[in-house]
């Protein structure tokens, strides 16, 4: 079972804080849709607002064009699966993942064979019988997803699932919950604020800033064109560059690149190196143009205090703030 969900104008304030400012959104039938967004941005009022337990304070939130906003979140055949994962302490892992289909009714032997196969899909078998405290944070998280999931729920939301593993786990982990989102075809909410998570999983990422969506789209198309200076800054694991337009003959315009849309070694923007990292991709290079931070990618090592020549092989145009003119070469 899967459904498209879509929000419309939803807002929610906490007192006099409003976390929610009349966001709009549509995720896909089947969609692997990941909310990306700083800490304390409202990611997970989002979530408790789609899935039921936090009342909103205006807008809609409609499944498969039902409206859902009054409804309970029991009644709502939506599942979350929490950070913390929220599991029942007390419990094995068997009773853990039957709790939900025991509470909707199930008779034992349904019980039992959607536990053992959704335990099966997610290889926590042997652990079925065990006490979850005794579980490492990896088989946690899959007891987790196995409670969400067992339900065949129409759509699936992720706080922030893996943010609790170590990297490599959490790269592994990764990979399987791809997979397992392409297999079951479910609708995927994912919340994090990992750019790396986002980059990998999402079918469209969608950043949240100031209680709405700043821009949703691929990854990709994100990065490349951002459509304001906060996402360019916001996006990749270096900011955009920020350049006054007149300095490259763009009068007017604020100048937007990424670190590798440069030549090296021509003149046009010249400055001190002020730091020169060394990783897997080459070189960054750090340096000061006109007063704004600049990193660019070079293929050489450069000293300290060296001088570092480039010119802009491409760059978006930026005015107030907001993307003008999209990549120009
Ligand atoms: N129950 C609540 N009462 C009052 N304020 C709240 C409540 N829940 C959230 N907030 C506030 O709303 C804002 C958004 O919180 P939220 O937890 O949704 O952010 P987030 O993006 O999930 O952050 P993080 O990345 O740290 O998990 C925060 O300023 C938070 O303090
Ligand atoms: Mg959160």
């Amino acid at each position: 079972m899967t459904a498209k969900l879509e929000l419309v104008e939803v807002s929610k304030s906490f007192r006099s804080k409003q976390v929610l400012k009349k966001l709009s959104l549509e995720v896909e039938d089947g969609e692997f849709l990941v909310i990306l967004g700083p800490s304390g941005m409202g990611k997970s009022t989002l979530l408790r607002s789609i899935v039921g337990i936090e009342p909103v304070d205006g807008g809609k939130v409609l499944v498969d064009g039902e409206d859902v906003t009054n409804r309970p979140a029991n009644k709502r055949n939506i599942a979350m699966v929490f950070q913390n994962y929220a599991l029942y302490p007390t419990m094995s892992v068997y009773k853990n993942i039957a709790f939900p289909l025991k509470m909707a009714g199930y008779t034992r032997d349904k019980i039992d064979k959607k536990v053992r196969e959704i335990a099966e899909t997610l290889k926590i078998t042997e652990a079925l019988s065990q006490n979850v405290t005794t579980l490492s944070g990896g088989q946690k998280q899959r007891v987790a997803l196995a409670r969400a999931l067992v339900r065949d729920p129409k759509l699936f939301l992720l706080d922030e699932p893996l943010s609790n593993l170590d990297a490599r786990v959490r790269y592994a982990a990764r990979q399987e919950l791809k997979t397992l989102q392409r297999e079951l075809g479910h609708t995927f909410v994912y919340v994090t604020h990992d750019q790396a998570e986002a980059q990998t999983l999402a079918d469209r990422v969608a950043v949240l800033h100031n209680g709405n969506i700043e821009q949703i789209g691929t990854y990709e198309d994100l990065y490349e064109h951002p459509g304001t200076e906060w996402l360019g800054d916001f996006l990749g694991d270096y900011p955009m560059n920020f350049i006054n337009g007149s300095l490259v003959g763009k009068d007017g315009y604020n100048v937007g690149f990424r670190t590798n849309w440069i030549s090296e070694g021509k003149a046009g923007l010249k400055s001190e190196v002020e730091l020169c990292q060394a990783t897997d991709v080459g070189y960054f290079v750090s340096c000061t143009i006109d007063g704004k931070p600049i990193v660019v990618q070079t293929s050489r090592k450069y000293k300290i205090g060296a001088e570092v020549k480039f010119s802009l092989e491409r760059f978006n145009l930026y005015k107030d703030g907001k993307l003008e003119e999209g990549t120009t070469e």
